[in-house]
């Protein structure tokens, strides 16, 4: 058995001053249990710059490399260029259709990442059919699963992982009101996951959901928003001989 690659991952952690504090204890010891931890967005409560700071004070300085997504949340207060330049002042990288690539033990690992963005999941999906709101929502859907798939397909590594805020598949929304599913993720999503494909998907967003899914290309897909996985971080293992799906 090869030496894996280990990612962490929590999202929607959601920092404002009252929660930094909350997850800096338990990442300690990150060094010796990962190789790099993913934020699978909703970062801050309200995205304002001075969240953003809270967020640079809880997961800068780890000694493993952070990589994020943004999330709605981040988005609420338009200050999104404003928080990518706080994070990336804590040595965070921000993805948003990009790639970032690390050599580890285990292998060559590489994440592709964007935010995503809603219209629900085969059979009950929206289309881009109507209005020019209803073509413009799905474009934007559409578009970032464009962004996300050319991003797998750039990542020349030997293990790949897609990191969204919104959910590629229904299977780890179980738990929210069937209601709002289209409003938080995508088919489109899982098709640009399955496209290259990616060794494990990894989202946020849905707070009542459930942790486990797959695509339906086989692709194991993982909810780590932070309600739903009730700690600081969960811990994947990937491996190059048998990568788990
Ligand atoms: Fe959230
Ligand atoms: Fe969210």
């Amino acid at each position: 058995m090869s030496t894996p690659i280990r990612v962490a991952a929590v999202g929607d952690v959601h920092l404002d001053r009252d929660v930094v504090g909350r997850y800096r204890p338990a990442l300690a010891d990150l060094g010796e249990r990962a190789d790099v931890l993913l934020l699978a967005g909703d970062l801050t409560r309200h995205g304002t710059v001075a969240e953003a700071h809270c967020v640079a004070e809880e997961f800068g300085g780890l000694p493993v490399p952070v990589v994020a997504v943004l999330g709605n949340h981040d988005h609420h207060s338009d200050q999104a260029p404003e928080l990518i330049e706080t994070l990336r002042g804590a040595g965070i990288t921000v993805l948003e259709g990009d790639t970032f690539e690390l050599d580890t033990p285990g292998g060559r690992l590489g994440v592709a990442g964007v935010k995503g963005f809603g219209g629900g999941f085969a059979g009950r999906c929206a289309s881009a059919f109507g209005e020019p709101e209803m073509k413009a929502f799905i474009r934007t859907t559409s578009d970032s699963a464009d962004r996300l798939a050319a991003a797998l397909a750039k990542l020349d590594c030997d293990l790949r992982v897609a990191l969204t805020h919104y959910a590629p598949v229904p299977d780890t929304l179980v738990g929210e009101p069937l209601e709002i599913y289209p409003f938080l993720g995508s088919y489109l999503l899982a098709e640009a996951v399955d496209s290259v494909p990616a060794d494990l998907a990894v989202h946020g967003h849905a707070h009542a959901g459930t942790e486990r899914g797959r695509t339906p290309g086989g692709v194991r897909v993982r909810n780590v928003a932070h309600p739903v996985i009730r700690q600081a971080y969960s811990i994947f293992e990937l491996s190059r001989s048998a990568a788990p799906r």
